[in-house]
């Protein structure tokens, strides 16, 4: 997300009901990803990945937690090669073999969210392109890892960096994790680097009931991103490919729930 559409100040901690609803929330979020893993493949398009989710969705009885979200039109984003994210979806964008392909979406349940992104490859692909996939998909774990009481924001902004970076990749920073409840994006931020510059956030401590959107978009070439003109659709600025892998966690007393976990 851009940072400055983060609602309050503070994060709000949750009750064990509200994280059970989160849950409930993350595995129909599960469901729909194993839907979408099972019919990405050449020759779909994006808007029909979207038809799926969207079904899925509903036949739950939950709501796309994306769509009307500050006028987004769909329910999923979706994400082809150099596309970051925020792409929408489109009966013109085929998937072709070799291509990379990322989908995220939110699920709402009872006013509660969750929030979860993947990125695959379609059909054969590149060994540069599994690779960025699988670091990406790392730093995610990595990331989760950190999540316990008296950690901060700082370890698990490091978990990523450092590996993705290690790998020889770079971390996108115009655009950054972010707490996660009954609105989609609350505080904290949760970036996937470490800025000195803006010391405050990253000395969050983590606390029991806390609930991340954890996000890590890495880059195959450099870290800079663009938007295109319709106001969504971020791509890496110089056309290198782009992964993306979120979870929503929450911070337990003993380490933490991935509440997006099949
Ligand atoms: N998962 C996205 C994020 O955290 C939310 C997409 S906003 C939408 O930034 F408007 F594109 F839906
Ligand atoms: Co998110």
């Amino acid at each position: 997300m851009f940072s400055p559409r983060i609602v309050g100040e503070q994060p709000r901690l949750k009750t064990q009901t509200e994280l059970e609803t989160m849950r409930h929330a993350g595995k129909i979020h599960a469901r729909t990803i194993a839907r979408l893993r099972e019919a990405i493949a050449p020759g779909v398009t994006s808007a029909q990945l979207d038809c799926i989710a969207e079904e899925t969705i509903l036949d739950a009885g939950a709501k796309p937690s994306f769509k009307g979200y500050q006028g987004y039109p769909a329910t999923i984003c979706s994400q082809v090669n150099e596309v970051v994210v925020h792409g929408i979806p489109s009966e013109d964008e085929v998937l072709e073999e070799g291509d990379i392909f990322g989908a995220d979406l939110g699920v709402m349940w009872e006013g509660y969210h969750a929030d979860g992104a993947f990125t695959v490859g379609v059909g054969e692909i590149g060994g540069e392109a599994q690779r960025l996939i699988e670091v990406t998909r790392e730093s995610l774990q990595l990331a989760i890892e950190q999540v316990e009481p008296g950690n901060t924001i700082r370890d698990v902004a490091t978990a990523v960096q450092g590996h993705a970076e290690g790998a020889g990749f770079s971390v996108v920073r115009a655009l950054i994790g972010h707490g996660i409840g009954s609105e989609i994006h609350e505080p904290p931020q949760v970036p996937n680097f470490v800025d000195d510059a803006d010391r405050a956030c990253y000395e969050v401590e983590l606390q029991a009931g806390m609930t991340l959107a954890i996000e890590p978009m890495v880059n195959a070439g450099g870290a800079d991103v663009c938007q295109d003109a319709d106001g969504w659709k971020v791509r890496t600025r110089d056309g290198s490919l782009s992964a993306h892998f979120e979870h929503t966690v929450a911070v337990t007393d003993d380490g933490h729930w991935i509440l997006t976990a099949p």
